[in-house]
């Protein structure tokens, strides 16, 4: 009896300690992107001044052993001792193995009596310091003296899911300083993210010194203010990071212009910064296309001279003049010395080609080459100048246009136009090996709202259909930065943070079943973003309607995402400010339109909502026998800029929708949708709609405005409510596609039901 018992005591407490240590939240670790494999330990590890950092190979680990020292300096007020060899206790011990052969992969244990980090290479010890880096506590990262270097005791082993980590900055539509490219550096290198895209050169500016063509940089990176500055300027008026940077607007012959560049001495340096952070800068220089900013200094580069827009882009280079060879391969050969990196970029999209074809120069060499439509000149192009960088040992990306006519596999596939979804798989089957930065949910510049950090998190680089050989071809993925309507730094940190880290553990960890752990971590991450001065998004209020609808009166209360936000509110137009009035069961009794913010303790403002009170009667139904299911949709090709635009008259084709979406057979590039019928609703009260367009969209129920998410734009979401009564309601949605790939959604919710869609039994002709 007494045996069985022990027994029994024992059985628990081996259950209990399996139980402890398997079922450990993952949040209790501060880290993004989360670990392959995480043990929790026992106990803390304390950095002292006596802490020594051992290496049989110091040399081999000399750049990762003087990052690992950067991260104590400030708080220890100096370096860590080095020796060669190592000591029982109070150490932090890197080892070298080369069985830890995949490049970034380490193993990290921290006991209270040491570090261990072993990798079989620099990139993985790098990481390894990193994990530690995110494990101090944030003070470490503030530089404060005496702050207290303490570790928690586990065991990592880790190693990332993709080999292509990256992030791109378009540094021509906007410029930004050396010293916010080292930030950028630091932070991708903190999230684990190795590869910065460095587009240089645009229409808009050329920003790097070729030696050989000096009036790139002398005339090249200046402009007077374009229509995006006078945009940005203007929104300035209400957000202060749409201020342009004082710091690269310059007078010159009593003009003011807008640019900069860099110099090749300051990017080399920054390579090498870069490379301590194992980070590879691949440097992009536009051409054909995109050109005009060199074309305007040196326009033998056109075949015909001209240098202006043509129908949707400017007008490019020549790829049909032995000159334009000679001054590609001069520009590249400066910008090879300059970058190491194995990868260079080419550019190659959005390229004008039409006046190509008007070229006898063109005409001949097609003839001379075999060459059969003006895509395989692009092809030529790309392909001669492909040749040009394997000669010199580097491999060429562009963007994913220069398939269309034809391109060699061993070129690399920047894959980045949403409404051309085969591309990927089309380079993938030529054997190309191919990067993902499509336009949604990759290119950061578009607005962010409340899904794009779960867009991001969840996007999958591997295209469906491919096989399992193929989809090794695709190396990684991106995100993109465009810099048109991103005039300053803080601005740049808004779009890109902390949207960047979904993007991080995507690439890294690649485990979609860590989201909810993610979002927490991401909480916790957010102190060491203050420390580091980083002006990331605050995360977006729930449950916020953009038009609310009440009968008699209405409460507004809005929840705070964090415990330390608080939300604040104005009803007189302004914008809140931190000293606005506090949030609280805000009574609406009229129609009105009240903005609402989250703001930090420090007094920064995260988004202003406005959301707009209008009192309503119920709609009264309408008395008419509607028993046909489905919505008539008109079908107009064309290109409308709003859909107030869409033609009226006889439509292109006419069909019935059963549900709000948009079927194959409307297919042109751009096109505008009229979806007309009623709406039967089953309950008396007010209803939300939530209406997601790319392009723009207008939904009216009962003729009243119920959301409006009109306008040229990627996917967002728009909410708006109508009070309606029980029966038939007239329904009428306008959806224009401007072209480049398109979204519509229609949900809604009932007494604060969740989002549903709506059942096709309610549509009726
Ligand atoms: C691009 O967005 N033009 C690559």
């Amino acid at each position: 009896m007494f045996r069985k018992y022990i027994f029994a005591l024992l059985v628990l407490l081996v259950g209990l300690c399996l139980n402890a240590s398997y079922s450990f939240a993952q949040e209790n670790y501060s880290l993004i992107p989360y670990p392959k494999s995480l043990e929790p330990g026992k106990g803390n590890f304390y950095i002292t001044k006596q802490t020594i950092i051992s290496s049989a190979l110091i040399v081999k680990f000399n750049s990762e052993i003087n990052q690992l020292n950067e991260l104590f300096a400030a708080s220890l007020g100096g370096d860590l001792k080095v020796t060669k060899s190592a000591r029982p206790t109070n150490v932090i011990n890197i080892v070298y193995d080369p069985a830890i052969k995949s490049p970034g992969a380490y193993r990290l244990t921290i006991t209270p009596s040491k570090i261990t980090i072993i990798s079989g290479n620099n990139a993985g010890v790098f990481y390894a310091i990193e994990t530690i880096r995110q494990l101090l506590p944030v003070s470490a990262e503030e530089g404060k003296a005496g702050s207290k270097l303490t570790l928690p005791a586990l065991t990592i082993s880790d190693e990332p899911g993709y080999s292509w980590r990256g992030m791109h900055l378009d540094v021509s539509r906007h410029f930004f300083s050396i010293a916010y490219l080292r930030r950028f550096i630091d932070r991708m290198a903190l999230y684990k993210m190795n590869k910065f895209h460095l587009h240089l050169t645009d229409d808009q500016g050329w920003r790097i010194e070729i030696k050989k063509y000096p009036k790139l940089t002398e005339e090249g990176a200046w402009r007077t203010f374009d229509r995006n500055d006078t945009a940005c300027m203007k929104r300035s008026a209400d957000n202060p990071d749409f201020t342009i940077d004082k710091e690269h607007i310059i007078q010159k012959n009593g003009k003011t212009l807008y640019g900069g560049y860099y110099t090749q001495q300051q990017m080399k340096d920054l390579v090498k910064y870069a490379a301590q952070k194992h980070v590879d800068i691949i440097p992009e220089i536009d051409m054909p296309g995109h050109m005009m900013a060199a074309i305007n200094s040196y326009p033998f580069l056109t075949c015909n001279g001209e240098n202006t827009w043509g129908q949707f882009f400017t007008k490019p280079i020549c790829p049909c003049n032995e000159n334009t060879f000679a001054f590609a391969e001069n520009v590249f050969s400066e910008i090879m010395d300059i970058f190491p990196s194995e990868y260079i970029h080419i550019g190659g999209d959005e390229v004008e080609r039409s006046d190509w074809a008007k070229s006898d120069a063109c005409k001949a060499l097609m003839q001379r080459e075999g060459i059969k439509d003006i895509a395989g000149l692009e092809s030529y192009f790309i392909n001669r100048m492909e040749k040009f960088f394997n000669s010199k040992g580097r491999k060429l990306i562009g963007w994913d246009e220069v398939l269309e006519g034809g391109i060699s596999p061993t070129a690399n596939i920047m894959y980045w136009r949403t409404w051309v979804p085969n591309a990927p798989a089309k380079a993938a089957r030529n054997g190309n090996h191919v990067i993902m930065t499509p336009g949604s949910p990759l290119y950061f510049d578009n607005p962010a709202d409340k899904n794009s950090i779960y867009n991001v998190y969840h996007f999958n680089p591997i295209p469906a259909g491919l096989t399992p050989e193929q989809a090794k071809l695709i190396i990684g993925a991106q995100a993109n930065v465009w810099s048109e309507n991103i005039p300053s730094e803080k601005r740049a940190d808004y779009m890109t943070m902390p949207r960047m880290t979904a993007l991080a553990e995507m690439l890294w960890t690649n485990n979609k079943e860590h989201y909810t752990s993610y979002e927490k971590r991401l909480v916790m991450q957010f102190p060491r973003m203050d420390a580091l001065n980083i002006n990331y998004r605050l995360p977006d209020l729930d449950g916020i309607i953009d038009s609310k609808v009440f009968v008699e009166s209405d409460r507004l209360n809005v929840t705070s995402p964090l415990s330390s936000l608080t939300i604040r509110f104005t009803t007189d137009g302004t914008l809140p400010q931190a000293s606005s009035p506090v949030l609280n069961n805000l009574l609406i009794s009229h129609t009105e339109t009240v903005k609402v913010a989250a703001f930090t303790p420090g007094g920064k403002r995260g988004d202003v909502y406005a959301i707009r009170y209008e009192q309503q009667s119920l709609a009264k139904p309408v008395m008419a026998n509607k028993t046909d299911t489905g919505l008539k949709v008109d079908y107009y090709k064309g290109f409308f800029k709003g859909t107030t635009y869409i033609r009226s008259g006889q439509p292109d084709s006419t069909y019935t929708a059963t549900s709000i979406d948009v079927p194959k057979s409307v297919n042109a590039p751009s096109f505008g949708l009229k979806y007309r019928g009623y709406i039967d609703v089953p309950e008396t009260g007010i209803y939300t709609f939530y209406l997601t367009c790319d392009d723009g969209g207008i939904l009216k129920i009962a003729d009243r405005l119920t959301v409006d998410n009109d306008g040229l734009h990627s996917a967002i979401e728009k909410t708006g409510q109508v009070a309606l009564s029980k029966g038939l309601q007239p329904f009428a949605l306008d959806f224009i596609e401007g072209g480049g790939g398109f979204t519509l959604k229609l949900k809604y919710s009932f007494n604060g039901s969740e989002p549903k869609d709506i059942p096709q039994s309610w549509f009726r002709n």
